[in-house]
């Protein structure tokens, strides 16, 4: 199997993306960064926008989710938007608020499950902490991210001698008992939150009277890797979803003067159900698009002239097959890795596909002579979802779910393919240009 230098680099590309992005904070200052890089202005909600056709814009809301756009050439309610959906947030462990707690003879963390990971994936992990502290200053509130780098905290295993069924029953723990993560040897002149504080004070380089709060997120301290006989996968945590932002995000980049108006919303909270101020099934994406349509004049019947014309493109990670597990699967829609993005429909609307938008992605993939998939879930299991179905809701837009194939979603450290990620940017890019 060759693998173009090309193709290569965007898998590079990617996983330099998600080991720079440890929780949602951080996903969309990483993607900020891109943008700027690539000349695009933020815009922020509480200021009066005046845009230029041709130029590109963004906005943050709540520091997690941001929605991107490259405005149109053409008049807008002429030619629509085109917009690219996915999620920043990924499955894992989040800190209570008063999680730091002293007991014999360890400081331990306590956690709360965020989402639908493997529980499992996560121990015997070198694991981080990565959020954001909120400190007092002198013009009120101040957010700063924060992350430490190197591995802080752990949740070891049983030995196999005390729990000799692991093997047989599964690696299972109790939510509320058996997840406290382990930080430390206690102080004897200091409590646990006292310590925790000092902790975070000395990371974020502030002084601990500062610091009000924090919000932190569980991660992998593990780099990305390469793997296989010819290198044709990749490991990381969190290739659900971020790499379905980085496509859309490298599409979006490529553009130059579009015909139509670009987007692409990339949204927190999808893993907990997306219904937040900044969620996908809240209202950011139909703010962000009718102040467009506003800032080109359009009047509220022009905005939905619009609306009429866009189309969504909902990208979010596909199941491929694991050959050790056949009787997991539809047989008829087994997903390949590296063998083209995958389209997902469901006939209970978990996917926001259907035949028409399926064959509109398909003549993009079919015009660039790019190879996709089509997958169904197996009838007999509950099928998962994605922000497809809520914004195709709330826009009244024509969708379709896709997205690349993945292994072992949810788990601490998922895999995926080095050839289909530079095809989806290559088919995203195309749906941005049509
Ligand atoms: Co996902």
């Amino acid at each position: 199997m060759h693998i173009a230098e090309n193709t290569r680099g965007h898998a590079q590309e990617l996983l330099d993306f998600i080991d720079a992005s440890p929780s949602p904070w951080h996903v969309v200052a990483t993607i900020e960064g891109i943008l700027q890089a690539h000349g695009f202005v933020r815009l922020g909600e509480d200021e009066r926008w005046s845009l230029q056709a041709g130029g590109r814009y963004y906005v943050v809301r709540g520091d997690s989710s941001v929605a991107a756009f490259v405005a149109g050439r053409g008049s807008l309610d002429q030619t629509g938007f085109h917009v690219v959906g996915a999620h920043t947030d990924s499955p894992g462990l989040r800190l209570k608020p008063r999680a730091p707690h002293t007991g014999e003879g360890l400081t331990r963390l306590g956690v709360e499950v965020y989402g639908g990971p493997i529980l499992a994936t996560f121990a015997d992990r070198d694991l981080g902490l990565a959020g954001r502290i909120n400190l007092r200053s002198a013009e009120g509130i101040k957010t700063v991210r924060v992350r430490f780098e190197e591995p802080l905290v752990r949740l070891p295993n049983l030995a196999i001698h005390m729990n000799r069924a692991v093997n047989e029953d599964g690696l299972k723990f109790n939510k509320q008992t058996e997840l406290p993560l382990l930080l430390g040897s206690p102080s004897a002149a200091f409590s646990p939150g006292e310590q925790f504080v000092a902790l975070l004070a000395e990371r974020a380089e502030v002084d601990s009277g500062e610091i009000i709060n924090w919000e932190l997120n569980v991660y992998d301290t593990q780099k990305g890797v390469f793997w296989g006989a010819h290198r044709e996968f990749i490991a990381d945590s969190q290739l659900d979803n971020l790499a379905s932002c980085h496509a859309g995000l490298t599409a979006l980049n490529a553009l130059s003067e579009p015909l139509r108006t670009c987007v692409c919303g990339f949204f927190d909270h999808e893993e907990i159900g997306s219904e937040s101020a900044k969620g996908a099934d809240g209202n950011f994406l139909s703010d962000v698009m009718e102040r467009i349509a506003h800032a080109f004049d359009l009047d509220a019947v022009g905005y939905k002239q619009a609306l009429a014309r866009s189309f969504l493109v909902s990208a979010d990670m596909a199941h491929a097959y694991q050959p050790n597990f056949p009787a997991a699967y539809e047989p008829g829609h087994l997903i390949q890795v590296n063998e083209g993005p995958v389209i997902k429909s469901n006939a209970n609307q978990r996917y926001a596909t259907d035949s028409v938008s399926q064959a509109y992605f398909m003549s993009i993939c079919d015009t660039l002579s790019v190879p996709y998939q089509q997958y169904s879930h197996r009838t007999d299991l509950g099928c998962g979802s994605t922000i497809g179905p809520m914004l195709a809701a709330r826009l009244g837009i024509a969708t379709v779910d896709v997205g690349n194939p993945m292994w072992a979603m949810h788990s601490c450290r998922e895999s995926a393919g080095v050839v289909d990620h530079a095809l989806l940017i290559q088919v995203l890019q195309a749906f941005f240009q049509r």
